[in-house]
């Protein structure tokens, strides 16, 4: 069975800017795939290329095994979301959903049961009959994806269609999204800039910067196995401190850190003896649950800074004097560490991720 996308070395250059850099990746049938990265990073161009609103420079792109290099965007068996919804103001909910159709000629029976279900799936069939006006932002999110899935698509092209409601609203409809893809079964492509969305939705995330793709993997992958110090940056929230390599043995390394030596975990192996680890807030543990770990040393607490479920602590290292963050859980009771305490600290080598310095 083919995939249902997949990019070849694909290369796309508006004038002499590099948009989008040989960028190879496959999608499942079937799956919830996110492109995740900065502004400007290529991910809409990447998706548009897939709808076929642009054509690669270099490099092909198939849909279920077909090449798309001379497929217009109306023959292509995709169906796009934007940001902005662009419903149609002066119909109801229900020709928005049925517009698609109505084109296509869709019979007339067959047009209701397939406008019903849509409005079903993303739960608007007590409002079919009225204008977006009178919808939240919500729910006019849930009439586009409506209209797009009634189409059945073989493949749902959605970028950043969360990016306009608020926090509350998107963190619901993502896992509404997800279980609405579930559900259906189409593969959904999914273009975000918020990790938390990203990380949340995905069955993989394709990480990319300046053009190119960084790394591809399960949001667990991603986020517990950075492979480049922009992924480690950009997912999460993690320490990059400056380290001594002493010696690498395949995927592991000896370093140290000022009085510290310890080993860890390599990403990228580096050229020279001076290289970076990357280790996230929380993957230190700090007191009690310090004792024991293969890697243990001390700070002193500088701010504690109360964020509701967690602290984050700012500290110096004992062992180099480096400035670091670490978060703990908040469970309630106990009262967050006094600033000029001087706590132990511990983590795996797992916890650290090994990079060059450049
Ligand atoms: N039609 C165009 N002509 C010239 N440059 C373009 C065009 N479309 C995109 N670009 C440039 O290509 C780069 C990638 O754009 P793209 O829209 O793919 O980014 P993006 O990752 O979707 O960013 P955002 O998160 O801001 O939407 C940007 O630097 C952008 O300015
Ligand atoms: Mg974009």
């Amino acid at each position: 069975m083919h995939p249902d996308v997949e990019f070849r070395s694909v290369t796309k250059r508006f004038g002499s800017y590099l948009a989008v850099s040989d960028v190879s990746f496959v999608v499942p049938r079937g799956s919830f795939f996110s492109l995740l990265g900065p502004s400007g990073c290529g991910k809409s161009t990447t998706l548009r290329m897939t709808s076929g609103f642009e054509f690669p420079d270099v490099g092909e792109i198939l849909i279920a095994g077909e090449d798309m290099s001379n497929v217009a965007p109306y023959r292509r068996p995709t169906n796009m979301v934007f940001q902005r919804w662009a419903l149609f103001p002066h119909m109801t909910v229900y020709d928005n959903v049925a517009f698609g159709l109505t084109v296509d000629r869709v019979a007339p029976a067959e047009l209701k049961t397939r406008v019903g279900e849509a409005l079903e799936l993303v739960g608007l069939t007590s409002f079919a009959a009225r204008k977006p006006k009178q919808l939240s932002g919500g729910q006019m999110q849930r009439v586009a994806l409506a209209r797009a899935l009634v189409k059945r698509p073989k493949v749902l092209l959605l970028d950043e269609p969360l990016g306009a409601l608020d926090l509350k609203l998107r963190v619901q409809m993502q896992l509404e999204l997800k279980r609405i893809q579930r559900e259906v079964g189409t593969t959904f492509i999914y273009v975000t800039h918020d990790q938390g969305e990203a990380l949340t939705m995905s069955d993989q995330i394709a990480v990319m910067n300046n053009g190119r793709i960084e790394q591809l993997g399960s949001p667990q992958d991603i986020y517990d196995r950075p492979m480049t110090r922009f992924v480690a940056n950009f997912i999460g929230n993690a320490n990059i401190l400056p380290v001594e390599v002493d010696g690498i043995s395949g995927t592991q390394a000896r370093v140290h850190m000022g009085s510290l030596s310890f080993v860890t975990d390599v990403s990228e192996p580096p050229a020279t003896r001076k290289a970076l680890i990357a280790i996230r807030y929380e993957r230190i543990r700090i007191g009690e649950a310090a004792r024991g770990l293969p890697v243990m040393t001390r700070g002193l607490v500088r701010d504690a800074i109360f964020a509701g479920s967690a602290v984050h602590y700012l500290m110096t290292l004992e062992a180099n004097q480096a400035e670091i963050t670490v978060e703990a859980a908040h469970d309630g009771l106990s009262q967050p560490i006094a600033p000029g305490t001087t706590v132990d600290l511990g983590w795996e080598p797992s916890a650290t991720r090994l990079f060059p310095d450049a």
